[in-house]
């Protein structure tokens, strides 16, 4: 399922570079924020990066990396550029990598999100995922963070 006129694909190298940029357009540094390396580093060990390409420009518009491990797999990162933002984006990739993680016969899927996201809270609770605890200044600055999960057994 995706929104209309988009693409998802699996990232390769060369979409690192289209990466990087949205990656910095969507953090701020103090986030930690995923470095070119690091994408290809993910890349490289066949970690599920995500992205989601408008069909006919090839424009980036968001994209997901998702940690998979045997018992449970964990959203990464996750963004959609300002532009394509309230169109269904990370939804629809949200529900590609879950079905990804699915067939790989990963049975929970986690992320950590900051308490104050509350547009990245309601996407996630939208698609079934709930909170199972709260962090407190897991980010480092008094901000905490919402763990959440979605069981898939
Ligand atoms: C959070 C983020 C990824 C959402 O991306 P998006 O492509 O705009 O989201 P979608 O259009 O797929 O929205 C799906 C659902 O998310 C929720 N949502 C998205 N934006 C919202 C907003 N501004 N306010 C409230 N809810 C919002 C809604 O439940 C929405 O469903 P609806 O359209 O039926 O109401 C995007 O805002 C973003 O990149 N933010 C900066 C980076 C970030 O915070 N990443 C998440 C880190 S955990």
């Amino acid at each position: 399922m995706s929104a209309p006129n988009l693409v998802i694909h699996k990232a390769v190298n060369s979409d690192v570079r289209d990466l990087v940029k949205l990656e910095s357009a969507s953090f701020v540094s103090s986030d930690g924020l995923l470095t070119e390396r690091a994408f290809r580093y993910h890349i490289k060990r066949g970690n599920l990066c995500l992205i989601a390409r408008e069909e006919i420009s090839g424009e980036i518009a968001g994209y997901v990396l998702v940690l998979p491990h045997r018992k449970s797999a964990r959203v990464y990162s996750l963004a959609t550029s300002a532009r394509h933002q309230g169109k269904g984006v990370a939804r629809s990739l949200l529900h590609k990598a879950m079905e990804e993680v699915r067939q790989r016969n990963i049975p929970l899927l986690k992320l950590e999100v900051r308490r104050e996201n509350t547009p990245a809270i309601a996407l996630y609770q939208s698609l079934g995922f709930h909170i199972q605890r709260i962090r407190q200044n897991y980010y480092g600055t008094n901000e905490d963070a919402i763990c959440m999960q979605i069981a898939f057994i």
